[in-house]
């Protein structure tokens, strides 16, 4: 089966062979992946890279995003300031699933050295898998984006 979203994934240094790996595993199912890096195992900064890939979401050059860093709680945090992003951070199936369908999650964040790659790949199919379910939920994601401050 083949899907027609595309995907754009970025990472710190910490999770360059699970971004990696998702990458490959994503086009494998037929998604449009733009992986953004970083290559170089050198020691990077998770702010830019989490910034980097939520802004190709923001500007609509992405339908969705996953972001890995050590613990993928920084890099969420850094995507979550890019306006228009709704970023979670995920390390089971259950809540990967319902950050699309309830919170219309635009992206994911992954620990790298909190799970290993089989889990953060079922997870990935969880979140890409799930379509938003709208109705009381959209009010919902409608009063989180009009929160200002
Ligand atoms: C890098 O050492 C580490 O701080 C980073 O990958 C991430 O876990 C931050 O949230």
């Amino acid at each position: 089966m083949t899907d027609s979203r595309r995907i754009v994934l970025s990472s710190d240094h910490a999770a360059i062979e699970l971004r990696q790996a998702i990458a490959a595993h994503v086009a494998a199912q037929g998604f449009e992946v733009t992986d953004i890096g970083p290559v170089s195992p050198e020691s990077t900064h998770y702010p830019k890279h989490g910034e980097a890939a939520a802004r190709r979401v923001a500007t609509g050059e992405a339908d969705l995003g996953i972001v890995v860093c050590g613990t993928g709680q920084g890099i969420m945090m850094a995507a979550n300031k890019v306006k228009g992003i709704r970023c979670g951070v995920c390390s089971d199936t259950f809540s990967a699933r319902m950050i699309r369908a309830h919170n219309d999650a635009n992206m994911l964040a992954l620990g790298a050295r909190v799970l290993g790659e089989g889990l953060a790949l079922e997870i990935v199919d969880a979140f890409l898998g799930e379509a938003f379910e709208g109705g009381r939920h959209g009010t919902r994601v409608e009063m989180i984006m009009g929160i200002e401050g």
